[in-house]
């Protein structure tokens, strides 16, 4: 049990929705019905602009934190329940049990798994990922590069272990979340951040 509960605790607190939250709370909407549809960060700056959607990134960031550190607290030498863990608060933030399992695409909180799990190979990959929205605005292509980058500096940095496994996961699950950000991107009609252009969903 001591392995398996970090995991649930971290689903279950992956699952709490801020962009949900706060949409409701500052304009009274269901930020999954404007914009891209996305509960996430980007499309609540879309949305409802920067206050709110600096909020919604750190506190997705800061459930990434506290899951991989309360995983830390209950079962301290087990890799694999670290690992687990990670992974359980971003499935919780994309498929979030108290809110009809409609998320978002999890990149805030695996930034906080990361740089909580494996400051190194986050730093390396953040870097590049930064360097890529600065260049183009484009987040969705951002974040893909991140997730991309991950499995490979986790390799370079710390072989191959939980780590490297909960990277190539984490990586796939991104891919999949990003379907329509990547067909978007491949055609030209990717939004750039902080565009309002996009219709509702
Ligand atoms: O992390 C989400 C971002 O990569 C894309 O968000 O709303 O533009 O689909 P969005």
């Amino acid at each position: 049990m001591q392995t398996v509960w970090p995991v649930i605790v971290g689903y279950l607190l992956g699952a709490i929705s801020f962009s949900f939250l706060i949409g409701k709370w500052y304009k009274g909407i269901d930020i999954r019905k404007h914009g891209s549809g996305n509960a996430g960060a980007t499309n609540t700056l879309r949305v409802l602009g920067k206050g709110p959607a600096i909020a919604v990134l750190a506190l997705d960031i800061l459930k990434g934190v506290a899951a991989v550190l309360i995983s830390f607290w209950i079962a301290p030498d087990e890799s694999w329940s670290h690992a687990l863990t990670g992974l359980a608060v971003i499935a919780g933030h994309n498929w979030p049990v108290y809110f009809g399992f409609r998320g978002g695409k999890g990149i805030a909180t695996t930034i906080g798994v990361a740089f909580t799990l494996f400051p190194l190979p986050a730093l390396c990959a953040g870097i590049l990922a930064i360097g890529a929205i600065f260049l183009t605005s484009f987040v969705s292509l951002g974040s893909l590069i991140f997730t991309g980058l991950l499995p490979i500096f986790c390799l370079v940095f710390t072989g191959v272990g939980p780590k490297f496994w909960l990277c190539i996961v984490i990586g796939i699950l991104a891919y999949i979340r990003h379907r329509s950000n990547i067909v978007k991107l491949v055609q030209g009609r990717e939004n750039k951040l902080g565009s309002k252009r996009e219709e509702s969903q």
